[in-house]
């Protein structure tokens, strides 16, 4: 014998129907947790310094910097605003491109600026050097290329450079006015853990 539904049991069905659908929606993924920070292996935070020299070489056969996109022609020629360049370039102990490789400044910079000579860099140090080796810093900021002394901030890292901040100092050394090649000395002050 059928029985038609009653009212009453319709609404407990929908009633437990939807409840259902709650349960099942609400299961727990865990996406997200707070992790007791010493258990995760960080202690005491501390600031290293590393003074380093960036050579940035665009002559020759094999340059470390190369143009990938040109300024338009209609800018001024002293700003180069709108150009865009990635670098490769060679990162030292010492001031001499002969001097201990300490690792790479990879990344681009573009020419931000339509007033001055004024930078955008973007940049990653891989160190490539002792326990540093395969660990990197990465540097996002301005660089009004003409100044005395440019601060750029440390956004981050990787390896031994999880967690770190702080910020960079670059000074130009070598400017070969007729190939743009220089030698720049960076002051890195990173906190890591
Ligand atoms: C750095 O690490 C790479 C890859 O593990 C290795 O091939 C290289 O020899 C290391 N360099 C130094 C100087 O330890």
């Amino acid at each position: 014998m059928t029985k038609i539904l009653s009212l009453p049991k319709i609404i407990l069905f929908s009633f437990i129907s939807s409840v259902a659908i709650i349960l099942v929606s609400a299961q727990n993924y865990d996406y997200a947790r707070t992790l007791d920070r010493n258990l995760f292996g960080l202690k005491q935070e501390k600031l290293t310094h590393f003074r380093l020299y960036w050579h940035d070489i665009l002559s020759g056969s094999h340059p470390t910097s190369v143009q990938v996109v040109a300024p338009p022609p209609s800018n001024s020629p002293t700003t180069f605003f709108g150009a865009i360049s990635m670098m490769d370039d060679p990162m030292t102990e010492g001031p001499g491109l002969n001097s201990k490789l300490i690792g790479r400044a990879q990344g681009l910079y573009g020419f931000a600026a339509q007033g001055e000579l004024g930078a955008i860099m973007v940049m990653n140090f891989v160190f490539m050097e002792g326990k540093y080796n395969g660990s990197t810093i990465a540097i996002l900021g301005r660089n009004k290329v003409l100044s005395d002394v440019r601060e750029m901030p440390v956004v981050g890292g990787s390896g031994l450079f999880r967690f770190a901040r702080g910020y960079v100092q670059a000074r130009t050394r070598v400017l070969d006015a007729k190939t743009g090649d220089a030698t720049v000395e960076y002051n890195v002050y990173v906190l890591h853990y």
